[in-house]
């Protein structure tokens, strides 16, 4: 356990949580001491850019679940708890979530150079069925249409991440890149990246990228959780190594399914229950989902942790992810979920051969 103070080095930083609003002992359904003292920093893959190993995202959550007050309650309660990356897209809400994530930072008065804040672009802000075709994609009039509209929404000058939302198979990986690439020299996003493409498509902008001296992707955006493993751990694994590629996690608790709420059926308040994500609810509420579920609950309660911090604390203990994005409607539950940081010391090897046995879908790695 870190015992105070600031460190940073290469590879991990460490920074005191400022407690202020903050009870000094938390405790979840456990009664335990609070953990949550410390936010590690991490280098986003090869670049040098820190951000905390736990970041804040606002899907479903900002403009749909929640409004403006409790969006800025959470907000700060991640930003006093050393969290410095918020996430949002164009889509989210229709670029309302971006609106009202503007007015907060805008209101915080805190430092420009304290926090990163990202956009995604590619499904256009009414999503892919009702944008018009000018309206989405990776093309340069839509990734530099929707930069320009994300930096007004959030009220900011620059964006320090800026993602193309998904691959998109009817743009030349030319154009997309150039126009990263000149968003950058433009001074309007300082890193660019990708969300859901697959290591072959990461590594074809690389190789454009390379070929006309121009910035390639820094960062990927995936889904990874106790559940959905393997790009993480298997498709990108060698690229880590060649392009050092960085990972912004997504869904640490599978919408919440790790939490362990689903178990008895679906609470009325929880985004599960929403009509509009019944797709995600098909996915993800199945019987053997639950089986691990209760395996791992009993695991937690032995280590005297909530299944949430588990949960989260095991995609830190992954190197390769940079930061893992949680999501929060209240405060009680991000205020649960920061704890993981400190809770993944808790994490040992043998403590994580356990895991495996109860999850049983340890990804297989090609034998050569
Ligand atoms: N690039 C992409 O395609 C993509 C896709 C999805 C998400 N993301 C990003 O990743 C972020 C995180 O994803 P996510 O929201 O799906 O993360 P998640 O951690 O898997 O799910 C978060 C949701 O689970 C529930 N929850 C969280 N903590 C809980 C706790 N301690 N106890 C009980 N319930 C709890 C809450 O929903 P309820 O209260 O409604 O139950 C919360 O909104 C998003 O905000 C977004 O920025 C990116």
């Amino acid at each position: 356990m870190p015992t105070g103070g600031f460190k940073s080095s290469r590879f991990s930083s460490i920074h005191r949580l400022r407690l202020k609003g903050l009870p000094t002992a938390i405790s979840c359904n456990f009664d335990y001491e609070v953990k949550i003292s410390f936010m590690h920093y991490r280098n986003l893959g090869r670049s040098g850019l820190q951000l905390s190993e736990l970041s804040f995202g606002s899907w479903i959550t900002f403009g749909t679940q929640i409004g403006k007050k409790q969006a800025a309650a959470l907000m700060h309660l991640a930003y006093d708890a050393g969290v410095n990356f918020f996430d949002n897209a164009e889509v989210y809400a229709e670029g309302e979530s971006e609106r009202l994530m503007g007015e907060i930072l805008r209101e915080t008065g805190w430092s420009r150079d304290s926090y990163a804040v990202s956009s995604k672009a590619f499904f256009g802000i009414r999503g892919l069925k009702n944008s018009l075709p000018l309206q989405k994609g990776n093309t340069r009039k839509h990734l530099t249409e929707a930069c320009h509209q994300a930096l007004q929404r959030l009220q900011v000058d620059y964006l320090d991440l800026y993602y193309c939302h998904r691959p998109d198979k009817n743009t030349p990986m030319e154009e997309t890149v150039w126009t990263m690439h000149n968003l950058i020299q433009q001074g309007k996003i300082l890193y660019w990246g990708t969300s859901e493409w697959s290591a072959q498509e990461i590594m074809e902008a690389h190789m454009v990228a390379r070929q006309n001296h121009l910035i390639g992707p820094t960062m990927e955006q995936p889904q990874y959780n106790m559940l959905v493993r393997d790009k993480v751990e298997v498709e990108y694994h060698q690229i880590y190594r060649t392009v050092g590629l960085g990972t912004t996690i997504w869904s640490p608790l599978a919408s919440g399914v790790l939490t362990g709420k689903y178990n008895q059926g679906t609470p009325d308040d929880a985004r599960l229950k929403r009509k509009e994500l019944q797709w995600i609810a098909q996915r993800n509420l199945k019987e053997r989902h639950f089986e691990m579920v209760e395996g791992l609950k009993e695991l937690a309660a032995e280590l005297d942790l909530c299944l949430p911090v588990l949960a989260i604390a095991w995609v830190l203990q992954n190197p390769k992810v940079s930061t893992a994005i949680l999501g929060a409607s209240k405060t009680e539950q991000l205020e649960e979920n920061l704890k993981a940081s400190a809770a993944k010391d808790q994490l040992t090897p043998p403590v994580m051969e356990r895991i495996e046995r109860i999850l049983n879908n340890r990804p297989e790695h090609p034998p050569f």
